[in-house]
């Protein structure tokens, strides 16, 4: 039986005389995958924001597990709401292991003290958290990485270790901002792979992209935005034939959904990847160059949190 996992209800966030999101009404329940989609500044990221805590909704509320949550980013994620970023933010300077440590800081019960002592339970606990961090490496495939600087790992694997951090926090909730974006076909199709991985150990997953292959294949249920509004939402098959979604949105009809190749979504071969950036019809505007899609590459001397790309949509 589905329980909901996440609840937003009546969502409104307005910039000034902007209204980016407007009443949206949303659910993911346990064990499913759902996507948001919909056009360049349809209220996407701005919606993820108002879940995470970074931004306080102007109206409406959100739940977790039947609990309002508080509006502070690292609140929520304590809470078991864990994100990645659509402009990947990782500490470039860093190691791939440090990375996923600093994941795992909300899970951590030692204190400020026994950090500067480092006595026995801190170095007990130390150790666990260390584990659990190759543990997450190794699940996503960056294990032999470990001590490697963020700052200088190819573009889709900082994808992925955002992933990972993300998961160091224990989560029942994944978001995904645009997980896939500027990645080539056998990454994404990785990608896939591993959200369906996450799923199955009981981690519900909602993700934002513009790669409607990599949508329709995936989710149990998709919700387009337009606008700030929630035009439609139900499964691949609704989601595609609804002409309203095609107008504001696919623009044609999307080939090659789930329906249509039998059992081949989640386990297709990796040998039609040639084809691959053709199969999925660009969406009406597709981000621009600079924004998102490229692989940016880190502040050499930055110190602090930082993004590794430019901070588009992302900070309040
Ligand atoms: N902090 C902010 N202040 C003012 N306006 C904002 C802010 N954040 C977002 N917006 C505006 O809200 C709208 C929605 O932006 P948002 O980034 O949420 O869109 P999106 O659906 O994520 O788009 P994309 O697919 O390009 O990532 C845009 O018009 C954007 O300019
Ligand atoms: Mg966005």
């Amino acid at each position: 039986m589905t329980t909901p996992v996440l609840e937003a209800r009546d969502v409104t966030m307005r910039f000034g005389g902007l209204t980016a999101v407007r009443s949206v009404d949303f659910t993911v329940n346990s064990g499913e995958i759902v996507g948001l989609i919909g056009p360049n500044g349809a209220g996407k990221t701005t919606f993820f924001n108002c879940l995470t805590g970074l931004y306080v909704p102007t109206e409406g509320t959100v739940s977790y597990q039947g609990k309002v949550l508080p509006p502070k980013p690292h609140l929520v994620t304590k809470a078991g709401v864990a994100r990645t970023f659509q402009n990947i933010r990782l500490f470039a300077n860093m190691t791939v292991l440090e990375n996923v440590l600093v994941g795992r800081h909300t899970r951590t019960k030692e204190g400020l003290w026994s950090a500067l002592l480092r006595g026995p339970g801190f170095k007990k606990a130390e150790r666990a958290s260390e584990e659990r961090a190759m543990e997450l490496l190794e699940f996503i495939g960056l294990a032999h990485k470990r001590d490697h600087l963020a700052r200088n790992l190819p573009y889709g694997e900082q994808r992925k270790l955002e992933i990972a951090r993300a998961l160091a926090s224990e989560p029942g909730l994944l978001l995904l901002d645009e997980p896939t974006a500027g990645m080539n076909p056998q990454e994404t199709r990785a990608t896939e792979e591993l959200v369906f991985a996450i799923r199955d150990q009981g981690i519900a997953v909602l993700v934002i992209e513009h790669d409607m292959r990599f949508i329709f294949n995936l989710c149990d249920r998709v919700a387009v935005l337009v606008q700030g509004e929630k035009l439609v939402e139900g499964t691949s098959e609704v989601v595609q034939a609804d002409e309203r979604v095609v107008a504001a949105y696919l623009g044609e009809p999307f080939e090659g959904e789930p329906a249509d190749d039998t059992g081949t979504a989640a386990t297709a071969e990796e040998t039609d990847t040639a084809d691959e950036t053709d199969a999925a019809p660009a969406p009406p505007e597709t981000p621009a160059a600079g924004e998102d899609t490229g692989p940016d590459t880190a502040e050499p001397d930055g110190t602090g949190p930082q993004s590794t790309a430019s901070t588009k949509g992302d900070t309040p």
